[in-house]
């Protein structure tokens, strides 16, 4: 089949290549002309495991083209996918669809056959209904256009493997020919046994803001258990395995530490609480502000802490920083974590030094007032305190023996819970974690202060 996709960010740019790669002629739309050079030479705009080899593949063979051209698109493709990014609004909570709605608008008048636009960003519910009443007064008389709704789900770090092969397909349509337009595009996963639920628009954008609130709600929740360890002595990451091991509830997701970030869930969340209050059912979804509340408190906690093993102070204090994106296996620093605890540890006076796998570039051009090295030694050395805040592999490989020769001071939070912490204490370091016990000092460390319940307000 011809598709297009436009909007070549995390979610398209993946859906462009693994729709090429499944079969399809595919082209790629964006507004950023660099960004389509870049993508046209096969190269990938983003560090996503997998992309780039698949990218070169799909751009040689010729099935995938970019364009910056709509009116292009609309003359190639019987079938659009829109995934353009839908953020948070400057003064509200709700989405900002100015770019959903630019590209149905800006598609629609040159469509000119039987066309289906299938949008796959997140959005409110209702976003099909508005649309399609914009495209029934945008395009060309007698030209049969349908908006459908199939909403993505993919992991940003598992992207390529989540689109190939998704836990379920969801299409939200209003017509049976949709319903077998998107059973073709996708035949090659519907054989392979991947569910496809086919069912309304409304149903469909609701379905992606529920599985991403019950998420959020996850974390937070193994979060809010964190802090009552914290109080109560008790260790949350074997409460995890205890609570995972029921198959009700599950291992997944119960990580605890410095909480969700990213260009999804923060977001998504936000928008779910003001969609449902324009609805009326505002209540319905309120304890998604716990959620979101929960998950803040989290870098405060963090900073908090490392506060106090920096001895109450950051003022003068060099810190080593491991982690700047909102996850492993990605340079994304949209809402991370470990970039607005490093950006508050600076602001409070430590001289910040940070490695991150992938996302130094990104997070320089967004936090250029910390110092950036090219490896977890160079961050580690001559620290008064080191900091883990993205659980990227390699952390967890490091040599805790050789990192405490170089560090001015063998401390470390582990705020992710991921690294070996009986191995680290047993190379000489001081070890601190969210809702974990610190074991009784050894004579000559000092005992960690119990963490301030008043938390510290320098975040964003
Ligand atoms: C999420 C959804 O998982 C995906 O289905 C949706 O399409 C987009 O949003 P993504 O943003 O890529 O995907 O990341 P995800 O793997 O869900 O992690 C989100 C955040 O939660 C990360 O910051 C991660 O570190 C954090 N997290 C995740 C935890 O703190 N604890 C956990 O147990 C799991």
């Amino acid at each position: 089949m011809r598709l297009t996709v436009i909007g070549t960010g995390y979610l398209g740019a993946v859906h462009a290549a693994c729709m090429a790669d499944s079969g399809h002629e595919v082209l790629g739309v964006d507004v950023d002309a660099r960004k389509i050079a870049r993508l046209a030479q096969g190269r990938a705009p983003f560090f996503e495991p997998g992309l780039q080899e698949m990218l070169t593949r799909n751009v040689e063979s010729g099935r995938l083209r970019f364009t910056t051209s709509l009116r292009e698109a609309a003359e190639f493709g019987q079938v659009h996918f829109v995934c353009v990014g839908t953020p948070q609004k400057e003064n509200s909570q709700a989405a900002d669809l100015r770019f959903v709605d630019a590209v149905v608008e800006g598609l629609a008048p040159y469509l000119r056959g039987p066309s289906l636009i299938v949008g796959k960003s997140t959005v409110p519910a209702g976003t099909t209904a508005r649309l399609t009443v914009r495209v029934d007064a945008l395009a060309p008389e007698g030209v049969d256009v349908e908006v459908a709704w199939n909403p993505e789900f993919l992991r940003e770090g598992h992207a390529v493997e989540d689109t190939l092969r998704p836990d379920r397909i969801v299409a939200g349509v209003s017509s049976s020919r949709a319903d077998a337009v998107l059973r073709d595009v996708y035949a090659p996963m519907l054989r392979a046994g991947v569910p496809y639920i086919s069912t309304t628009p409304a149903t469909a954008e609701l379905v992606k803001v529920a599985a991403n609130s019950f998420l959020a709600t996850k974390i937070s929740f193994i979060n809010a258990m964190a802090e009552v360890c914290d109080a109560a002595g008790a260790d949350v990451v074997t409460l995890a395995e205890a609570l995972g091991h029921d198959t009700r509830i599950g291992r997944r997701f119960l990580a605890a530490g410095l909480g969700f970030g990213g260009g999804c869930l923060p977001k998504d969340i936000r928008a779910f609480m003001a969609r449902a209050g324009e609805l009326g059912v505002g209540d319905s979804v309120a304890f998604l502000h716990q959620v979101d509340q929960i998950n803040g408190r989290q870098r405060h906690r963090t900073v908090d802490i490392a506060r106090d093993m920096a001895g109450g102070d950051f003022t003068g204090r060099r810190i080593g920083v491991l982690g700047a994106t909102f996850k492993p296996d990605s340079d994304d620093v949209r809402d991370s974590p470990a970039l607005a605890v490093a950006a508050a540890i600076h602001r409070q006076g430590a001289t910040v030094r940070l490695y991150d796998p992938q996302g130094i570039e990104n997070a320089r051009s967004v936090m250029p007032q910390l110092e950036y090295v090219h490896d977890a030694t160079k961050a580690c050395e001559g620290a008064d305190l080191v900091l883990h805040l993205t659980e990227w592999p390699e952390f967890r490989r490091l040599d805790p023996a050789v990192l405490a020769a170089s560090a001015a001071v063998p401390k470390i939070l582990d705020a992710r819970n991921t690294l070996d912490a009986a191995l680290w204490r047993s190379a000489g370091w001081t070890v601190r974690a969210l809702g974990r016990p610190t074991p009784p000092a050894l004579p000559n460390q000092q005992a960690a202060a119990p963490v301030a319940s008043a938390y510290s307000s320098d975040l964003g």
